[in-house]
């Protein structure tokens, strides 16, 4: 079983559970280089090109290093529309791991809520979730629902220690189905982790008790299971109840009690694609017209027959405690070396990332100025590291076109499963740390092309002054010609 590795002389360390055995080769700009490509970029993150960046750490989605079995069952990739065995593995490895029956695949996690939304949602109905997830959202809102957030008022509190900040308030649930009744709330989704909360975990005991209030309402439950591997990390090592659960049984507890489950494949079980799974056949029939109509054929879903082999053998890898704990590891040592140089960071550390409050950082901007983004942008002038905004900016804007402040400003520094190495985390740690001594010099950022759906994903934005060109100018005094 891995754990972080006690040493002789020192602290613990996470550890490698792995070698790496085919390498790409990565390109660190020079600063004055990394300001220009921020500014052609419109200092939006996503609009980077990845030549250009040192390390990613957007996002875990779709960029978790694949092993050498996943690559291995690739090549024995049944290559056709309809009928193929590849498709038959992959249903009988999620059948296997959830107990359920049926299996619609789907290209990724946010088709998988299309197809949810489009068979579930009808106007004016209410989906109640811990938390939600910026796709999620828009699909739900396209139809005329409305999504209504039950978290435990710790899960906003990025100071708070509990260790499952994703769960729901469950009397709170109790009072909202209520309040509204339970025929006009179209499903309970259970978001487990958590994404734009700092990928904090929900308990096995949380999720259960929710199942269990909409079963007494006869409100369907949807488990969103793309951030799953990393919750079952935390269960394992932060729920008493299953420390001597194995994996398998924690993943068949939770799933047992859920009415469908659905999942981003480019997170959970390391490659790229999705799929709803389920028990009743009713509930897969109103579903299933959708998949040829949106996706692709039954059996592949618009997924590559080689990814879904990859998925298969992924899937079996989150079973094992050894390779699920890597990621967590990792992030919980960032955030512990970080917060030994008194950054401010989401704590417990959570899955999915290492999340800095970009509010604390920067207490002298507004909502307004967009403080996680700037940060974002002074995080990659500064090192090469490209991290995600996860405040305002992520959010829509009111139907009047006021803006919605975040709870939360944060800056996601993701950390992809099995991607870098511990000297690589050093170095992000290193340069963080002279952006959090430098704060004062970052300024804040203004639209300059806004985009009304989804905006954080390609919106142009400017520094509100030459602030940029200082922190360059900081970074040459301090590190002389070094890149
Ligand atoms: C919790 C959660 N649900 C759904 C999605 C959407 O998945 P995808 O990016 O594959 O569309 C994501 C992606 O980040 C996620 O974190």
């Amino acid at each position: 079983m891995s754990q972080e590795i006690k040493l002789a002389y020192g602290e613990k360390m996470p550890l490698e559970m792995h070698k790496v055995r085919i390498v790409q080769k990565l390109n660190l700009p020079k600063v004055e280089d990394r300001y220009k490509f921020m500014n052609e970029a419109g200092n939006n993150t996503f609009l980077l090109q990845n030549r250009d960046i040192f390390m990613d750490m957007l996002t875990d989605s779709g960029v978790n290093a694949m092993s050498d079995r996943q690559q291995a069952a690739m090549l024995i990739a049944d290559d056709s529309y309809a009928g193929s065995e590849t498709f038959n593995r992959l249903s009988a490895q999620v059948g296997k791991m959830f107990n359920t029956n049926f299996f619609l695949p789907a290209h990724q996690g946010r088709a998988c809520e299309n197809i949810l939304a489009e068979a579930f949602v009808k106007p004016g109905q209410t989906v109640l979730m811990n938390f939600h997830f910026t796709t999620t959202k828009a699909h739900i809102t396209r139809l005329g629902g409305t999504v209504e957030e039950l978290i435990v008022k710790e899960g906003i509190d990025p100071h708070d220690l509990s260790p499952f900040k994703g769960n729901f308030d469950l009397d709170l649930l109790r009072e909202r189905i209520a309040a509204l009744g339970a025929e006009n709330v179209a499903f309970v989704r259970i978001e487990a982790g958590t994404n734009l909360v700092g990928g904090q975990p929900l308990s096995m005991e949380n999720m259960l008790a929710v199942a269990d209030i909409c079963k007494q309402n006869g409100i369907m439950t949807v488990l969103d299971a793309s951030l799953l591997q990393d919750n079952l990390y935390f269960i394992k090592v932060r729920e008493e109840a299953a420390k001597d659960m194995s994996i398998e049984d924690i993943t068949l507890k939770i799933a047992n009690a859920m009415d469908i489950i659905y999942f981003s494949a480019r997170k959970l079980g390391f490659g790229r694609g999705g799929g709803i799974a389920m028990r009743d056949e009713a509930l897969c029939l109103k579903m299933k017209e959708f998949i040829p109509l949106y996706e692709g054929f039954l059996t592949y879903g618009g997924m590559s027959v080689r990814e879904m082999e990859a998925i298969t053998v992924g899937l079996q890898e989150t079973m094992d405690f050894d390779i699920i704990s890597q990621g967590p590891l990792f992030i919980e040592y960032m955030v512990k070396e970080l917060q030994k140089a008194g950054v401010p960071v989401v704590v417990p550390a959570g899955g999915l990332g290492c999340h800095l409050n970009a509010s604390e950082i920067l207490p002298h901007l507004s909502h307004a100025e967009y403080p996680a983004a700037a940060l974002a942008t002074a995080i990659y002038i500064a090192s090469g590291v490209r991290g995600m905004e996860r405040g305002t900016l992520s959010e829509q804007r009111n139907p009047d076109g006021s803006e919605r402040y975040a709870e939360l400003e944060l800056v996601r520094m993701a950390m992809p499963r099995r991607v870098y190495t511990l000297s690589q985390v050093n170095y992000a740690i290193d340069r963080i740390k002279w952006v959090y001594e430098n704060r004062d010099l970052i300024g804040g950022l203004e639209f300059y092309d806004e985009p009304k759906v989804l905006r954080f994903f390609f919106g142009r934005l400017r520094p509100t002054s030459d602030w940029q060109e200082k922190l360059v100018a900081k970074f040459r005094e301090d590190f002389g010609d070094s890149l």
